[in-house]
């Protein structure tokens, strides 16, 4: 299931985060690749030790975690700290499955990948191409947001940004181990928690009917979390 969070960040902090990108240093992406991904990736990468030095990868994260309706859908546990790539004209990446264990940066620490996002940085009308294509169990899904808008999607599927043939795409991506790895389970509390806050705003809240249904969600979590 993909969901889509938008404004997660303004118009005016998505034009700061480009602007630091900017002056950071760019790599090949296909130095992180996996082995497949290897032979079908090709764009850049900001260097990921200058954009955590930058603060940009504290602030993604900050911000996400402020961000109650992507903690509800997410429920993370640990993140691979946010990187950042730029696709220009010609430049993609090919069909490829994430990795399922990344060692995270600087420990000897591995963490599951349950969940992947992107949040783009670039507005539509600024390149042609560069869509992100998720293999879902309801066929192929096509996603293309607004700068500042993010999706979530589970990392077990198979997906691809196609070729860029106008301007750049620029986004952020990472990787979420959630507390609650199954991702029916996850799926269910994430539309339990959202009835439950569609309710929260029509109700007192000692409404005893909304207390009950806060506990059944809190239990359920208890059950499937584990961390
Ligand atoms: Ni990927």
């Amino acid at each position: 299931m993909l969901i889509t969070i938008e404004k997660v960040f303004s118009p005016d902090e998505v034009a700061a985060l480009r602007e630091a990108l900017e002056r950071l240093p760019w790599h090949d992406g296909v130095a992180t690749a996996g082995s497949l991904g290897r032979a079908v990736k090709h764009n850049r990468q900001a260097d990921e030790e200058a954009a955590a030095r930058a603060g940009l990868v504290d602030d993604i994260l900050r911000r996400l975690r402020a961000t109650p309706r992507y903690v509800s859908a997410a429920l993370p546990n640990r993140f691979y700290p946010p990187r950042f790539n730029r696709y220009g004209v010609g430049e993609t990446y090919g069909a490829h499955v994430d990795g399922a264990v990344m060692r995270l940066p600087g420990t000897d620490s591995l963490m599951r990948t349950d969940l992947s996002t992107t949040l783009f940085l670039s507005a539509p009308d600024e390149y042609d191409g560069g869509v992100l294509e998720v293999d879902t169990r309801f066929g192929v899904q096509e996603v293309k947001l607004d700068a500042g808008d993010l999706v979530l999607y589970p990392a077990s599927s198979l997906h691809q940004v196609t070729p860029v043939t106008r301007g750049e795409r620029i986004a952020s991506f990472f990787w979420i181990e959630s507390m609650v790895r199954d991702t029916d389970a996850r799926v269910t509390l994430f539309d339990l928690d959202e009835a439950i806050q569609a309710l929260t705003r029509e109700r007192p809240p000692a409404d005893p009917i909304l207390l009950a249904l806060s506990g059944v969600y809190h239990n359920l979590l208890r059950i499937h979390a584990s961390c």
